[in-house]
């Protein structure tokens, strides 16, 4: 095993129009790490996921996994390569079951399996996210956490060396937030590294390594949890100058 991150950002820039999305963006991600992406609304982190899975193209930077160059890659081809992740407003397919969302990553991903297997693949991931009992259901049909749990095991099924949370935790109740907690930490132990862009901040406490903080397409700050929650000028940017 070397010391080499298993993710490393460098440069990475994205300008909508006249606005600087993001500046010069470095990250580097040791394997089997769970890293909190946090910051203000609007400061760029889901640009930065969107750049990094090829959902959208840089201006320009580079995003090294394993030392293979992501950048320039499609979707696609990056998925394949064992980045997944999950999106803030949630994406599954309506029309199709519980099952059928997730038999999409299993077949499509890294490491296609053929479909009697990916179906019993799923059938095992849908149990681990607790959607084992909906698994005929339509994503039409259930509840907003449920549809983040699909996401959830569709990502998971890819068989991804990196995973990217985009606000996973988002809107669960106190009991949800735990089992959820629960989840993306036993993801990691089973040797998923994990970026999570996450508000709430008792999940960041308890689960990341590390925590880098984005102000304006910026990154202001960066380390253990406890001291960057406690550096002043990252409650700034979150409360603003007044509030400070
Ligand atoms: N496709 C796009 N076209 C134009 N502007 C965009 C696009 N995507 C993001 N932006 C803008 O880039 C900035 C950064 O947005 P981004 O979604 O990355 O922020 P964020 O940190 O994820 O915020 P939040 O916490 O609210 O999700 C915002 O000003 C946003 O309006
Ligand atoms: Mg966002």
């Amino acid at each position: 095993m070397s010391d080499a991150p298993l993710l490393a950002v460098r440069g990475l820039r994205k300008s909508f129009g006249g606005l600087q999305a993001v500046r010069g963006f470095d990250l580097d991600v040791a394997a089997g790490a769970i890293v909190g992406l946090i910051g203000p609304n609007g400061s760029g982190k889901t640009t930065v996921l969107n750049l990094i899975t090829g959902e959208i193209a840089a201006d320009g930077g580079s995003v090294r996994l394993a030392d293979q160059e992501m950048a320039g890659l499609p979707a696609f081809r990056i998925c394949r390569s064992q980045i997944a992740r999950t999106f803030q407003l949630v994406r599954i397919l309506p029309g199709m079951t519980t099952r059928e969302n997730v038999l999409i990553g299993r077949l499509f991903g890294a490491d296609p399996a053929p479909l009697e297997r990916a179906r019993r693949d799923v059938d095992v991931l849908l149990d681990r996210v607790g959607l084992a009992d909906r698994a005929d259901q339509t994503g039409a049909q259930l509840t907003y956490i449920d549809q983040k749990r699909v996401e959830l095991a569709r990502a998971l099924a890819t068989r991804p060396r990196l995973l990217l949370l985009d606000e996973w935790l988002a809107g669960l109740n106190p009991t949800e937030l735990q089992i959820g907690i629960a989840l993306i930490r036993q993801v990691r132990d089973e040797g998923v590294t994990i970026i999570m862009i996450e508000h709430v901040m008792e999940a960041i406490r308890a689960l990341c390594d590390h925590v880098v903080v984005m102000s304006a397409g910026a990154l202001i700050a960066a380390g253990a949890p406890d001291a960057v929650l406690a550096d002043p000028e990252v409650a700034r940017v979150y409360l603003g100058d007044d509030d400070a």
